[in-house]
């Protein structure tokens, strides 16, 4: 534990005093950036606020009544005046409460929705990211910045905010009050302010600092159980229980220990500020006396005095919780925000034009790639797919072909060269138009935990039932669903869809795929679970389906390949040969030949011959 608070530690010495302006700034920044998701409800918040400052202005009145009391009604003896300011501080406190609930009430709606239209912005934002962006986080990371942090965030936003407008305004007020009372006793008292600010900001800096350590661990908690969640089976089979178990515990060690961290600052910070309130009251009583005495200062005087200090003292000692938790609420801000910046790198070009509707002419021309600038994974590829033909791209595992079929709906942007559709780079047009006219069946199907239908409808939201029959029938689907499954289309296939077989679940996506009824089709791998029979039945299909759309089939299996009207040979990101099968096999010493000699003889083998 020493070693984790030493970290959190080090991580302030991080951050040198030197910054705090800069730091400031920040926060402002931050306050506005919040801020701005309440104005569009602006009105609730003056009329929330309006209502508090009724609300607080007739809290303040308590005090003025009991000098009344003690100077008035105490001295001359008047019940009749005792109840008349007893009937009056009823309906005062009736009124008070009215206008409490209309403030609580207004405040809280402008907080969840703010908070909702936050949740909703992030979540819509995350769906703009890029598939690198995607390739660098982790999910779990990425929930807990949308759940852990927007909800420190609501907190802040709606609880702690109607306290803290409260506490400001009765502090206000009262202060106000205090020096009409007597301006005297109140300069002795406000020495005191200046110390308690510097405190509070010295230490809510670091319960900002053990904030976000907190949220952090948080974050890598829920990513770790996430993946081991997602690959329970792994888990399971390598009987690494207890490694996970190992890894989590640690995480949610270091939160304890940063949380435990922010725990004690807290704690010395809300006692603090409170011993220094109420030593105020203290002082108040011994010079407010002293005033009694030398006649600057009625009993009742005196009393209303020591009534409004109290007023005050609460909401400091309070404050000084309050702003622990937007400390903490900041640093949540702050992650939220930075995910909210993070800019997509493929994202449509402003005044890019809509992709009309294309005829499956796909060139590329001389193209380069790499995921990162040091590794190239493609190098120089050019060739040109006609309308309606089937291009099959073979090659050695981890030769560039999935990489090269995910630059067609730009995934990714090339480093070098050109990806042309209809003759449109695709870097040109719209991404939503480009999109809309590509049907993908990628290497991992993932399916969304729903039914069967409503798997394959994602193809085509609108599509009819016979048309999604259609699909599911030349995917080969249609027959396993309805006679396998046990609610047929109904039947729920479970998170990734792992209630289905692999080949299962291959024919339902490309059912989904077939259904969007794209003009140019990319199938990768998308039968390498099928058997034989099955596949074939599926090729059959596609092979219908597949005219007048221009289609990518990746394959290991050469069987596949044999129809293709042209088969790009790719080798370690380059193109090696590219061609139809007759004449690629004439090539003696190509990659082709061999890739083709070897499943052959593997066939020979397996007939026994
Ligand atoms: N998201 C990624 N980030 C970084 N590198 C990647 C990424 N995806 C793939 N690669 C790398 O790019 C290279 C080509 O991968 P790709 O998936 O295109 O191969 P492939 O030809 O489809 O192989 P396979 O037949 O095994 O599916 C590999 O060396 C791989 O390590
Ligand atoms: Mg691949």
């Amino acid at each position: 534990m020493t070693f984790r608070i030493r970290r959190i530690g080090r991580s302030h010495e991080a951050d040198p005093d030197s910054g705090a302006a800069r730091i400031n700034r920040e926060s402002l920044g931050l306050y506005r950036r919040i801020l701005g998701y309440v104005r569009p409800y602006r009105r609730w918040m003056v009329i929330s606020i309006i209502a508090l400052l009724f609300s607080v202005a007739l809290g303040l009145i308590l005090p003025l009544v009991v000098r009344n009391l003690v100077d008035v009604v105490l001295i001359d003896n008047n019940l009749q005046q005792l109840n008349q300011l007893a009937a009056g501080l009823f309906v005062v406190f009736i009124v008070q409460a009215i206008f409490s609930f209309a403030h609580r009430l207004t405040l809280a709606y402008v907080g969840e929705r703010a908070i909702a239209d936050i949740r909703i912005r992030a979540f819509s934002h995350l769906q703009t990211l890029s598939l690198r962006f995607y390739a660098d986080r982790r999910t779990g990371e990425i929930v807990s910045r949308l759940t852990n942090d927007v909800s420190l965030l609501q907190e802040a936003i709606t609880s702690n905010l109607v306290a803290l407008l409260r506490q400001a305004l009765t502090l206000a007020g009262a202060g106000v009050l205090l020096f009409v009372l007597n301006w005297r006793l109140t300069l002795v008292i406000l020495t005191g302010i200046p110390i308690i600010t510097l405190i509070m900001v010295a230490l809510g800096r670091r319960i900002r600092g053990a904030s976000t350590i907190v949220q952090d661990n948080l974050a890598e908690a829920a990513s770790i159980l996430e993946e081991s969640i997602g690959g329970i089976r792994i888990v399971k089979s390598f009987t690494r229980e207890a490694h996970e178990i190992q890894r989590f515990s640690q995480r949610v060690n270091e939160t304890f220990a940063a949380a435990m961290e922010r725990a004690r600052i807290a704690s010395v910070l809300g006692p603090f500020i409170g011993f220094l309130a109420f030593a105020s009251i203290t002082i108040t009583l011994w010079f407010g006396s002293y005033e009694v005495i030398q006649g600057r200062l009625t009993a009742g005087g005196l009393v209303a005095y020591l009534v409004y200090t109290m007023l005050v003292a609460s909401p400091i000692a309070s404050l000084a919780g309050l702003y622990a938790q937007f400390q903490s609420a900041l640093g949540a801000a702050e992650r939220l925000f930075s995910l909210l910046d993070t800019t997509s790198d493929v994202e449509t070009r402003p005044g890019a034009l809509q992709l009309p509707s294309v005829s499956g002419e796909v060139v590329f021309n001389d193209v380069s790639f790499g995921y990162t600038a040091e590794l190239p994974v493609l190098c120089e590829v050019s060739f040109r797919a006609t309308p309606g033909q089937v291009v099959a791209l073979v090659g050695p595992s981890g030769a560039g072909k999935s990489t090269l079929v995910n630059l067609i709906p730009r995934f990714y942007d090339v480093t070098k060269g050109r990806v042309t559709v209809d003759g449109y780079d695709v870097r040109e047009v719209d991404l939503t138009s480009l999109r809309a006219q590509i049907g993908l069946v990628p290497q991992e199907t993932i399916l969304f935990s729903d039914t069967v239908e409503a798997n394959i409808r994602y193809g085509r939201l609108d599509a009819s039932t016979a048309e999604l029959e259609a699909a599911a029938r030349a995917a080969n689907a249609h027959q396993f669903i309805v006679q396998d499954l046990p609610q047929g289309y109904q039947t729920r296939v479970g998170e990734r869809g792992v209630k289905l077989s692999g080949g299962q679940r291959q024919r339902v996506a490309i059912a989904r795929a077939l259904l969007k009824d794209p003009r140019i089709l990319i199938l990768d791998e998308a039968t390498s679970s099928l058997d034989s029979a099955s596949e074939s039945l599926v090729q059959q299909a596609l092979e219908r389906l597949m005219a007048g759309r221009t289609s990518f089939v990746i394959a290991h299996r050469l069987s596949t390949v044999l129809n293709a009207d042209w088969i790009l040979v790719l080798d370690r990101g380059r193109v090696a040969e590219q061609g139809a099968h007759t004449q690629l096999l004439q090539n003696p010493g190509g990659l082709y030949r061999h890739l083709y000699e070897m499943q052959f003889a593997e066939a020979r083998e397996a007939a026994g011959v």
